[in-house]
């Protein structure tokens, strides 16, 4: 295994950080290495937006209900943004722009953008020994996040990620087993193989060393998708000019 394999191999959220904020030269580090990723077509569509200001901070730990969004090394909120593709449009081209930044083709494109971008951020990271958590209870009221941080139209925040010196070094989350997620040629029925890891994950929720339970995979899982869950994320996603048609 090479160095950057290791740290990958390494990952675990981090919620508990030291009461130190991270330096200019590892956020740039972290911002430089999260621009490197590839982009759709070169479409660089995603903005991140770091919160400093302590007010703004309470308050998305407020929404998120968790403290680590406040007590952290940084803030960053990653963003989906089609806005600044639309700023040297005339008024007839941002008309004959709109199907395509209103389609689930460039919402795609944006989330995904995004998401690549933010995880070279916390690789990078954590290649430099620092612990990071993504937070996607910021879409709890994404309504209040989208105004907290003034975005724009065609600007939605997807998640935040917190920073920071690690505080905790919490035990390592299994994953499922490679037969389970990887497929050659077509896709594979493998419920035996999710019993297995659903024995194996009971296992590991009563063996670590906190939060302590009795639980599966497929059992949370079922939880999570019989539960109605952020139903308004929706509607706001369309309102802010995505995902329309
Ligand atoms: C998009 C995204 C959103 C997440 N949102 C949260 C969150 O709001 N709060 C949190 O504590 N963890 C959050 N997580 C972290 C996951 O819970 C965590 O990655 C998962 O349980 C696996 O644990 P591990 O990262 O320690 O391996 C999020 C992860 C992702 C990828």
């Amino acid at each position: 295994m090479n160095e950057t394999i290791e740290t990958i191999h390494k990952h675990r959220s981090i919620r508990k950080f030291k009461d130190t904020a991270i330096t200019e030269e590892q956020l740039d580090a972290i911002l430089s290495s999260a621009q490197q990723a590839s982009t759709s077509s070169y479409m660089m569509a995603y903005s991140i937006i770091g919160v400093t200001d302590e007010k703004k901070k309470a308050q998305l730990a407020e929404i998120t209900g968790q403290n680590y969004v406040k007590d952290n090394g940084h803030l960053l909120v990653f963003c989906a943004d089609l806005h600044r593709h639309t700023l040297n449009a005339t008024p007839e081209q941002y008309e004959q722009m709109t199907p395509n930044l209103e389609n689930s083709e460039h919402f795609l494109v944006s989330a995904i953008d995004a998401a690549l971008a933010a995880q070279n951020a916390a690789i990078a990271a954590e290649s430099m020994g620092l612990g990071m958590c993504y937070i996607g209870s910021v879409r709890n009221q994404l309504d209040r996040v989208d105004e907290i941080l003034s975005l724009p139209k065609h600007v939605i925040p997807l998640f935040g990620m917190v920073l920071g010196v690690p505080d905790a070094q919490p035990d390592q989350k299994p994953r499922l087993p490679k037969q389970a997620i990887y497929f050659e040629n077509e896709y594979r029925d493998h419920k035996e193989t999710l019993n297995e890891f659903d024995e194996s994950i009971a296992a590991y929720y009563q063996s670590r060393k906190t939060n302590t339970r009795h639980d599966s995979w497929t059992d949370q899982m079922l939880r999570r998708f019989t539960n109605p869950m952020r139903m308004d994320v929706t509607g706001i996603i369309k309102n802010k000019g995505f995902n329309k048609q």
